[in-house]
């Protein structure tokens, strides 16, 4: 199995590009089927969730091929909508399946969708809008099977921005007669990305308000070639991480139209910004102070994604501090092995006490989902002494390369290959 092992206390400091977007890519693939040929996505980041998603697509009878960084996904021959692959049971966005398998062929037969445990990530938005569409689902034991004679355009209100919801049911009504209004929706930049995606393939999708989505169904989508676009979730760690180490970051090819409440968070603990055209240049040697209470939202509030991190930082910070979790329930895994590391932070329901401690100590700890894994990656920078971090697995599946990333800006960090144990 693969560990990451750090010396902490080094402040990172140097340049760095920005990887491309998991949660951007991962919808674009399944997008690719709802065009007959060959759609290539340049830049896609080689990570484990994208592996599995392309396992899916060959499952599905699509020829996958990668040149150098740019995943080509031949669909011309596929034509099956039965999904068995386990790797789609152990990832959340294979749900997003349901929607482009729908609009391509009118029927969809998948696991149950995994992913990192973080709450109970039900799919009842996902499924409430796609019958309103004319679905009909036979929910079995492990799969669930999902059919429409006639995939019709509505109206659909959601209760809630869910992201994943959001670009299912674009996927299904871009294909779909007459028109899809999703009220309600996501404004997350990877649903804008979905939509331009789309837009490219021949779709046509609006913005009648910045929550309200308007899909006009379509005859036929056309593969295209397109670029993904950067993380704005990785280049947030790497700023965390020089935030809590008091390094110089510059971070180039950067999402920097999509970070502002990470900015306002930065600059709050004391950290030092210049934004160029996609270069983020960050100084946080003084990024010490604790912040008294914040709270995740979806976009454009600071993202769940990046609370984990947050807390590392915090947890060494000038005076107490708060964050309160909206999105995700119980997404707080990181927290008992932060603990370890010496911190003190104390979870309450939706609400994290972070009380400052003056340093953390390097300990063992165990990654328990993605973003939370790369949250100890942080702790361990900042600690003193040695961290081993197991569980690698779920750090892979969204960071390509986090400790050559880190090693570059001079952490000392490494990925080593050790006996399962
Ligand atoms: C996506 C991102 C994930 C990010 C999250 C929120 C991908 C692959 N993943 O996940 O990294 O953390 O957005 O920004 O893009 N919910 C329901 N019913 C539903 C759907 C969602 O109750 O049918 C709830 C969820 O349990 C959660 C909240 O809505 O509490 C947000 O979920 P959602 O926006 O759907 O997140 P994902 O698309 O799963």
């Amino acid at each position: 199995m693969e560990i990451i092992q750090i010396t902490g206390q080094t402040p990172l400091y140097g340049e760095l590009t920005v990887q491309s977007s998991k949660n951007a890519v991962l919808p674009m693939i399944a997008a690719a089927l709802l065009a007959k040929g060959t759609t290539a996505i340049k830049k896609c980041p080689r990570i484990t969730d994208v592996f599995h998603m392309t396992e899916i697509m060959e499952e599905l009878g699509c020829r996958i091929r990668w040149e150098n960084n740019t995943l080509c996904i031949d669909t011309s021959d596929s034509k099956t909508c039965r999904i068995r692959a386990l790797s789609a049971g152990s990832m959340r966005s294979s749900v997003i399946f349901l929607g482009s398998l729908l609009g391509r062929m009118k029927e969809a037969d998948i696991p149950y969708p995994g992913g990192c445990v973080i709450g109970k990530r039900p799919i009842d938005m996902h499924l409430a809008g796609l019958k309103k569409m004319g679905v009909v689902f036979e929910e079995g034991e492990q799969n669930l099977h999902a059919k429409a004679e006639n995939l019709c355009g509505c109206k659909i209100s959601l209760p809630y921005p869910s992201v994943g919801a959001t670009q299912n049911l674009m996927l299904a009504a871009v294909l779909a007669e007459g028109t899809t209004s999703i009220n309600g929706c996501s404004r997350e930049p990877e649903v804008t990305q979905l939509v331009v995606f789309l837009n490219q393939m021949g779709a046509d999708i609006v913005w009648k308000r910045p929550d309200c989505l308007v899909v006009h169904g379509v005859k036929e989508l056309h593969a295209i070639t397109c670029q993904a676009a950067a993380d704005r979730i990785v280049a947030g760690t790497y700023l965390a991480a020089a935030a809590a180490t008091r390094g110089k970051v510059v971070l180039r090819g950067a999402p920097v139209g999509q970070l502002d409440a990470v900015y306002r968070v930065l600059l709050k603990t004391g950290g030092k910004l210049r934004i160029t055209d996609d270069t983020i240049l960050f100084d946080g040697s003084q990024a010490v102070k604790g912040i008294e209470w914040i709270k995740t939202t979806p976009y454009p509030g600071f993202p769940t994604d990046l609370q984990s991190q947050l807390a590392a930082i915090l947890s060494i910070s000038d005076r107490k501090s708060h964050i309160e979790e909206t999105v995700f329930e119980s997404r707080f895994a990181a927290v008992e092995e932060l603990n370890k590391m010496q911190a003190d932070i104390k979870v309450n329901g939706r609400v994290i006490e972070i009380c400052p401690v003056k340093k953390l100590y390097g300990a063992r700890v165990h990654a328990r989902d993605l973003r939370g894994g790369a949250a100890l990656v942080i702790a361990g920078l900042a600690a003193e002494g040695d961290t081993v971090i197991t569980g690698y697995e779920f750090l892979a599946r969204g960071y390509a390369d986090i400790a050559g990333d880190l090693a570059a800006l001079g952490g000392k960090i490494q990925k080593i290959e050790v006996q399962d144990e």
